[in-house]
């Protein structure tokens, strides 16, 4: 069936494997990218695909309702995929602003947009709002998050998607919109921009600059690899029930600490290093203010509904994400340049 997607957020890192698994495996489909291009979106994520015949581009805010009305005016899109978002939760600890704008009313301006253009008319339409599992707060030594657990969120960004997250369901339960949210665990792979852990370590390490650990790394994360995100995203927008949450996770817990070892050991062989030589680099840092403790899915809804798995185990994903980084050296140095430095400055240097 011919579908028109509007996919936002699609230059950055969960959004350009979304764009690229939609476009190479839905010719029939068209996907257009809505993306501002922050410092987190980056064309060079989408190169391989750029001048596919069923992909357009279009530089644009989605805070800006007069370009987002004209454009599903012009389209008239079947669904919207939506993944921009300010996505750090450091940054928004620094600037809750940009994270309230973007993440609250960008995503009031898109619902209010399919609203007035789809105006009732349903039938094959969707509005998919992509979320995290940040939203449901922080676990303690025990228990996961189902879809049922109360939101708690503890951070600017965590309250933010939170807010919007209601937004979506409000929509639906007032106005009917036909709607999907899921929330997902911690992705990594590659295009990961390296403000977040993975990708940050990778690139200290390769530069032979310290690990940056906060408090004492017993902090624990749920990592799903980025591709096997992008599979449950493609799953529930095309069988996910209307008006329904889905949890995205990898039933893969680690604390801090023990991923940061364990990236060590990969780099180590793959750096040609005497094994223990990468682990030199770790340095405990202050604490992360507000820091959740544990997060961790339970995914069993998606997995009987809609029979969706992840692919791959914790350790050959981490191989290959380390593969990806090492292999496109001349990708980190261009989003490393110029703003990065004086992020990285402003971030780490007080710790
Ligand atoms: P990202 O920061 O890598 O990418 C965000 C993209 O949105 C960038 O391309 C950026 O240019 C764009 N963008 C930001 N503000 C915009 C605006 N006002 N208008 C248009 N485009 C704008 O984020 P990500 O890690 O790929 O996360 C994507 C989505 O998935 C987010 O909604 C995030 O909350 C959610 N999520 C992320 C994770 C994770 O581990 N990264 C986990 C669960 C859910
Ligand atoms: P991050 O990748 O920022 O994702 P999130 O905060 O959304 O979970 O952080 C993952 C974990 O790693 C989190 O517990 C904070 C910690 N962390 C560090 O210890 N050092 C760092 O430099 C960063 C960025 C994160």
């Amino acid at each position: 069936m011919n579908k028109k997607i509007l996919i936002t957020g699609g230059a950055g890192f969960i959004g350009s494997h979304v764009v690229r698994r939609f476009v190479n495996n839905y010719p029939s489909y068209h996907i257009y990218n809505l993306d501002s291009l922050t410092y987190a979106g980056n064309l060079a994520n989408l190169r391989d695909i750029e001048n596919a015949s069923n992909y357009t581009f279009i530089k644009g805010d989605i805070t800006d309702s007069d370009l987002v009305q004209s454009l599903f005016t012009e389209h008239n899109f079947d669904g919207v995929i939506h993944l921009a978002a300010e996505s750090h939760v450091d940054r928004s600890i620094a600037n809750p602003m940009s994270f309230v704008t973007t993440n609250i009313i960008g995503t009031v301006v898109l619902l209010n947009a399919a609203k007035a253009t789809w105006n009732g008319d349903f039938d094959n339409k969707l509005f998919y709002h992509i979320s995290t599992d940040e939203v449901y707060g922080s676990l303690g030594e025990e228990g996961f998050f189902t879809e049922e657990t109360k939101y708690d969120p503890h951070s600017p960004y965590s309250a933010s998607k939170a807010s919007s997250d209601h937004l979506v369901r409000a929509y639906h339960d007032t106005y009917q919109l036909p709607i999907v949210i899921s929330n997902c665990s911690n992705n990594y792979g590659s295009f990961q921009f390296p403000e977040k852990l993975i990708p940050l370590a990778i690139n200290n390490i390769i530069n032979n600059k310290p690990i940056p650990v906060y408090g004492k790394g017993d902090n624990i994360r749920d990592w799903l690899f980025v591709e096997d995100h992008a599979s449950a995203i493609d799953a529930i927008y095309h069988n996910g029930l209307l008006g329904s949450t889905y949890n995205i996770g990898g039933h893969n817990e680690w604390k801090n600490i023990d991923l940061i070892h364990l990236l060590c050991r990969i780099m180590d062989k793959k750096l040609g290093k005497e094994a223990g030589t990468t682990s030199k680099l770790i340095t405990f840092v202050k604490d992360r203010a507000g820091h959740d403790l544990r997060y961790a899915i339970d995914a069993t809804k998606l997995k009987n509904e809609l029979g969706w798995m992840p692919s791959l185990q914790f350790e050959e994903g981490l191989e290959k994400t380390v593969d990806w980084y090492l292999a496109n050296e001349e990708w980190i140095g261009q989003v490393t340049s110029g703003e990065y430095q004086n992020f990285y400055e402003k971030q780490y240097h007080q710790r």
